[in-house]
């Protein structure tokens, strides 16, 4: 198995003619970018009488068979909220026990991922988590700088609301006069400066609500709400997600084609 887009490196994904990117998978629309909210570990342990622990290992090793599957339907942007700005005021054995679980993750897959070619991004507070981690971070980061595959952003002590508050202030020490502050200016000082906003946004565990992940980024985004917990999110429930993203009509607040027709034909 690997995380290698299917489309060679360095390729423009193929598009539809309205621009969506096409799966080599299956010929189906498929999201440029695709943002998950990993829910559903502690239940997923506590419903089998295991410590919540459990769940949250069993979500990490998830993390591997959801990305391989996106790889193989070219999705090129992944980007994972594996720990929030709010997550800090879980007890401190579980803070731990998350933290450890990244660590071995990234330790685990560096090597995989940079034979295939992804580029590791970090978005959040790199000087509030433990020093180990937060090096093992910046090497993964910097190692995979040069790759130009599937690029997987990992969201770590972060929150949406505190990352367009740090922007403003940017743009404030900046000088940007106000009358020429616009959405692309607050757009290119946010973490994700540079990168295309989210197509879609999965969260899983059946809780319908976004938590303060990508709020500005996901003003257009197309959400999926499913009852699985994340560990349990498995290859079919990728294909479920992005056959549902297919069927979406994306509008952006203007009117589609046939919609304009059946307009103007009144
Ligand atoms: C939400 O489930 C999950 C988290 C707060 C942590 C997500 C972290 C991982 C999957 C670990 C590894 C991450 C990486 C990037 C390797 P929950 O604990 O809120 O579940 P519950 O709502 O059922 O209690």
């Amino acid at each position: 198995m690997s995380y290698r887009l299917a489309q060679r490196a360095g390729t423009e994904p193929r598009t539809d003619p309205g621009g969506d990117r096409i799966s080599s998978l299956t010929g189906g629309r498929v999201p440029g970018h695709i943002a998950i909210i990993m829910d559903g570990n502690g239940r997923w342990a506590t419903e089998r009488g295991l410590p919540r622990a459990a769940g949250h290992r069993a979500g990490a090793e998830n993390i591997r068979r959801v990305i391989e599957r996106f790889a193989e339907h070219d999705v090129r942007y992944v980007t994972l909220f594996a720990f929030s700005t709010e997550n800090w005021n879980r007890p401190a054995s579980e803070v731990s026990v998350i933290f450890q679980l990244i660590d071995r993750f990234l330790q685990r897959e560096l090597d995989n991922m940079q034979r295939d070619n992804v580029r590791i991004r970090h978005f959040g507070h790199l000087e509030q988590l433990p020093a180990a981690l937060a090096v093992r971070v910046k090497d993964a980061v910097a190692i995979t700088r040069g790759n130009d595959g599937l690029m997987l952003n990992i969201c770590l002590s972060y929150g949406s609301r505190d990352e367009i508050v740090t922007a403003i202030q940017r743009i404030a020490e900046e000088g940007v006069p106000a009358a020429e502050i616009d959405e692309a200016t607050v757009s290119s000082h946010l973490l994700t400066g540079g990168l295309p906003d989210p197509d879609l946004v999965i969260r899983t565990a059946g809780e319908q609500r976004i938590s303060n992940f990508l709020l500005w980024q996901s003003a257009y985004a197309e959400l999926y709400f499913t009852s699985a917990y994340w560990p349990d999110f498995g290859r079919e429930d990728v294909d479920l997600a992005l056959a549902e993203y297919g069927r979406r009509k994306r509008k952006f607040g203007k009117l589609l084609p046939e919609d304009l027709d059946a307009f103007e034909d009144a």
